[in-house]
């Protein structure tokens, strides 16, 4: 049998475990750019991402990421981790096999207030809403006070979760992605 395609594993994972996967297929490249829009890549040193999937924001992220900078990865499901684990040899990137909200276990002493930047594609609003409070929480914590986090998600319910957290929450909707999405930018200051 060939190897299955990005978009016909991940509807295998979404059958599944649809409260995990949250979603019918990858996103588009196009929703990616949108989520690395307007972000200083050139001062990011600690770089987050949650929820990968099969990566198509990581492989832009490091596209756009310094030599020296850091990507972690958390992915929860099984088989989206060993794939990208197995796909990913850039010595920048850590993919790790754990929940969201754990973020601070894999940051260093020195480093655990100075994250960057955190992108996030973790379907919120299915999870329970502890986890939901949990992850954002965690996530506002390890940003650095100039950093930024960048959510998508396919409707506005995150809205009054994350202006409840950050001071500063703009939102862009873009149609080049199946479903629609909102990109929420959300800063500390
Ligand atoms: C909507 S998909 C987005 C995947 C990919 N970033 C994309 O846009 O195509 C959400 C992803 O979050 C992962 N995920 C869900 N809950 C998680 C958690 N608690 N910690 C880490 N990853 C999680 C899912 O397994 C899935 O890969």
């Amino acid at each position: 049998m060939p190897p299955k395609k990005p978009k016909q594993k991940f509807l295998k994972e979404f059958i599944k475990e649809k409260r995990v996967v949250g979603a019918v297929s990858p996103s588009t490249k196009y929703l990616g750019y949108k989520m690395l829009e307007n972000i200083d890549f050139s001062k990011a040193k600690i770089i987050v991402e949650l929820g990968p999937g099969t990566g198509v924001f990581t492989d832009l992220i490091l596209e756009k990421m310094g030599s020296n900078s850091k990507l972690l990865v958390f992915e929860l499901n099984d088989n989206f981790y060993e794939a990208l684990n197995t796909r990913m040899s850039d010595p920048r990137v850590q993919i790790i096999h754990d929940s969201a909200e754990k973020i601070k276990n894999y940051l260093g002493e020195d480093e655990k207030k100075q994250v960057d930047v955190v992108i996030s594609s973790l379907p919120l609003t299915v999870f329970p809403e502890k986890l939901r409070h949990a992850v954002v929480d965690e996530a506002y914590d390890c940003l650095k006070e100039t950093g930024v986090y960048k959510q998508f998600q396919y409707s506005l319910q995150a809205k009054k979760l994350l202006e409840s957290r950050y001071k500063d929450v703009s939102i862009k909707f873009t149609m080049k992605n199946f479903p629609p999405a909102f990109v929420y930018t959300c800063l500390k200051k």
